[in-house]
């Protein structure tokens, strides 16, 4: 039965062994599974079609592992598909919406995995885009603002910030009862150290911390080139100190797995296995996994990677254990943040710390979406 379901996953840059092993475990279990590159896209105005460009007898032009399903004309047709799931989209929205228009109205309509993708914009795919609307669906996630780098450094240099932060509480009080707060409540929480972090990073590549204004005016500087040039845009957030963070992959409405992560070198504030985080296999309150499912579906994906982090870690009540939760950990969800919401995550550190083989997973969660 599994034969007759055709999944396209549509990929930027070169073929990653995250691919590979997709590939391989649609294989095992008996589907077709086309990594199709979006070099491969392509329209022309005389007939209007959108299609994927076929094998061109070299091994640019190859969609790999499909060659011998190819049309007569070397073309394949989107709607030969029963599934397009879409990876690395963020330089590739222009080709993701170009397939995404060309199915629509079309008699076999392929089922796009991420809701996001299909109805999205690419600024909903953006990390300030995600904290704005996970805290406005009633999700916690950190004290944020966005803005341009001055605009951010500026709210920390604020003489009027530095005297508020060293007022006693009973002196604050008298400043709102005085009305002199103005917006400046708002900031008064944010106390150095403080995290600069890219709408639009990708593996701990783009977060950065700054402990006092000298380093973070350094650090302004250095990214504003990025910011004027590349037009890349940054928020400011409060640090949270943690021993660690989670991630949850979810997968539509199911938790598949949860993986800590604890950063292990000295210096280094990132939990992320690519910055050298240590991964082990970890559980969270069931509260808490629903957190990350909600927090998915707010961001409008579907196969997601939630990273997840407790707020206050070392002083967390314990929850009662009848209920499932970890021991010692708090299972209420207002105790924790969302950091963001991965969309096409990746699996190998979470498959060394939870033994989970999460391509198969994938693959049989992309199966079950055939409508
Ligand atoms: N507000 C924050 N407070 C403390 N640590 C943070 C904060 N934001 C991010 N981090 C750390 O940086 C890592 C990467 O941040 P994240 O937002 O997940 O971006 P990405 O993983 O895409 O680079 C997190 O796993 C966490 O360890
Ligand atoms: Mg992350």
């Amino acid at each position: 039965m599994n034969k007759q379901i055709n999944i396209a996953l549509f990929f930027g840059g070169k073929i990653s062994q995250h691919l590979v092993l997709l590939r391989k475990a649609a294989k095992k279990l008996g589907v077709r599974l086309d990594l199709v590159s979006y070099n491969r896209v392509c329209f022309d105005t005389e007939n209007l079609e959108v299609k994927i460009r076929g094998n061109l007898n070299n091994n640019e032009g190859r969609i790999q592992g499909s060659a011998r399903t190819l049309k007569n004309d070397g073309w394949l047709q989107i709607d030969d598909y029963d599934v397009l799931f879409f990876r690395t989209t963020g330089k590739h929205w222009e080709e993701v919406d170009l397939i995404v228009g060309s199915i629509q109205g079309s008699t076999h309509t392929p089922v796009v995995v991420d809701p996001i993708v299909k109805n999205g914009k690419p600024s909903m795919a953006c990390k300030a885009y995600q904290m704005l609307a996970l805290k406005k669906a009633g999700i916690e996630v950190p004290k944020t603002v966005y803005g341009s780098l001055w605009y951010l450094y500026e709210k920390m240099a604020d003489s009027r910030h530095h005297i508020l932060s060293v007022l006693t509480p009973s002196q604050r009080a008298q400043m709102i009862a005085r009305g002199k707060m103005d917006d400046f409540e708002s900031v008064i929480n944010f106390e150095f150290p403080i995290i600069i972090k890219g709408s639009g990073g990708d593996r701990g590549t783009r977060v950065f911390k700054a402990d006092n204004l000298k380093a973070m005016e350094k650090l302004v500087s250095k990214l504003r080139k990025s910011e004027t040039e590349e037009g890349r845009r940054y928020m400011l957030q409060e640090y949270i100190p943690n021993d660690g963070d989670y991630r949850v992959l979810v997968l539509g409405k199911k938790v598949l797995g949860v993986m800590k992560r604890t950063q292990q070198q000295p210096g280094e504030f990132r939990n992320n296995y690519s910055a050298g985080g240590k991964v082990e296999v970890a559980q969270l309150p069931e509260e808490v996994l629903q957190l990350a499912v909600r927090a998915a579906a707010v961001c409008g994906l579907m196969v997601a990677g939630v990273d997840v982090m407790a707020k206050n870690p070392s002083g967390l009540r314990p929850a009662p254990l009848d209920k499932g939760a970890s021991e010692g950990m708090s299972n209420n969800p207002k105790d924790y943040v969302i950091l963001e919401v991965n969309k096409g995550p990746q699996f190998k550190g979470f498959m060394k710390a939870t033994g989970i083989d999460v391509p198969a997973e994938i693959v049989k969660f992309l199966i079950s979406l055939k409508k």
